[in-house]
């Protein structure tokens, strides 16, 4: 694989895939169509990051539940068994992010966008700012080289590897390198009511430009049919002169796997082409609300993955966790 290192403790593992949600919101389609359906490898880890919810202030009664609408989300969305978790499940996450924070310069954390857009201030709290060492920490501790995300992610996978790559060549080869996100359809979902901005689950919750996975049918429809186009009646995929269009049909596209540009070319109105939006929106939504309705009937079946989502993540992280642990010069010093 180029560009990436194995280490030894690693030696012989397959490409691993991970990713995480964090749970500030509701999940909403770009949630679904830029990561949680390419949540798809059975020997991947796949988890809710409630670690990484807690860096502005939070209602942990709120957190809690969101934590568990992930996790049945995820399992709903049909991510495979045994590979989804809770992140404050896993202890290993939390103690490499604090020998990663030692490893971390506070330049490179200053230049973090979420850093510079909301932090900086006296009342930030410090976790905004290490924040992306323990994301370095999820994606390192499993070797992960594959991390299927959203475009939005990519400034801290390129932080991991180099967080990767420096703690090798100071402290010896330790972590697999994570590869770059390679582009995919839907990587940035707009807001159906201002299509230059990301589609996010901190919206407020009865914003009309967000589709949330568990909004009524009829409510997602009603959007998606109100959603901002332009004053021509032309359908073109043309992101800079009509962002409202394009991110439809690029919504369109990603949920019936077609090509964006070569759709375009089958509409004549912008009516038509949010009919079928909204037919291939709840297409995909459907199913995995059917599926949330039927698993929630069993708390304690979702106890039981998430426990075996759990036991197998602690079991193949703690291996690199020891391994950067020794690295440091921190184990063997009690007799
Ligand atoms: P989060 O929770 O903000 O987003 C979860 C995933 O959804 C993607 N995403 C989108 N994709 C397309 N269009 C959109 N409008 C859109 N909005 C969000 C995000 O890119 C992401 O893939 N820090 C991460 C969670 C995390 C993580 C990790 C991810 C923690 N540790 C380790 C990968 C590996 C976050 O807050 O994502």
């Amino acid at each position: 694989m180029p560009g990436s290192v194995r280490p030894t403790h690693r030696k012989g593992t397959i490409m691993t895939s991970l990713s995480g949600i964090t749970p500030s919101g509701r999940l909403t389609l770009g949630n679904h169509l830029g990561a949680l359906r390419r949540f798809t490898d059975p020997d991947g880890f796949y988890f809710v990051a409630n670690l990484h919810a807690m860096t502005t202030k939070h209602d942990p009664r709120r957190l809690a539940a969101l934590t568990r609408e992930f996790a049945t989300l995820m399992l709903a969305a049909g991510v495979p068994e045994g590979t989804v978790f809770i992140q404050s499940d896993v202890p290993t996450h939390a103690q490499l992010a604090y020998l990663l924070e030692c490893t971390s310069y506070v330049g490179e954390l200053s230049r973090m966008i979420q850093y510079k857009e909301k932090g900086n201030r006296p009342m930030t709290r410090a976790s905004l700012f290490t924040y992306p060492c323990l994301m370095a920490a999820d994606i390192l501790l499993y070797g992960a080289e594959r991390v299927p995300v959203g475009g939005d992610q990519d400034q801290h996978v390129e932080l991991a590897r180099d967080i990767a790559i420096r703690f090798n060549r100071e402290y010896g080869e330790t972590f697999v390198v994570p590869q770059l996100n390679k582009a995919a359809l839907a990587t940035r979902v707009k807001d159906l009511a201002n299509p230059t901005a990301k589609m996010s689950k901190s919206a407020a919750d009865d914003a009309i430009g967000t589709i949330r996975l568990l909004d009524p049918p009829d409510v997602i429809r009603r959007q998606i049919m109100r959603a901002v186009t332009d004053s021509e009646n032309e359908v073109r995929h043309d992101e800079a002169n009509k962002p409202g269009v394009t991110n439809l049909l690029d919504i369109l596209a990603a949920c019936t796997d077609g090509d964006p540009v070569e759709l375009a070319k089958s509409y004549a109105s912008y009516g038509a082409l949010k009919q079928d939006v909204a037919d291939a929106v709840l297409a995909v939504i459907d199913p995995l609300q059917k599926e949330y309705a039927r698993l929630t009937t069993d708390p304690g079946a979702i106890d039981h993955l998430l426990a075996q989502g759990r036991d197998r993540a602690l079991d193949a992280s703690t291996p690199c966790l020891q391994a950067a642990t020794r690295a440091m010069g921190l184990a063997g010093s009690t007799p």
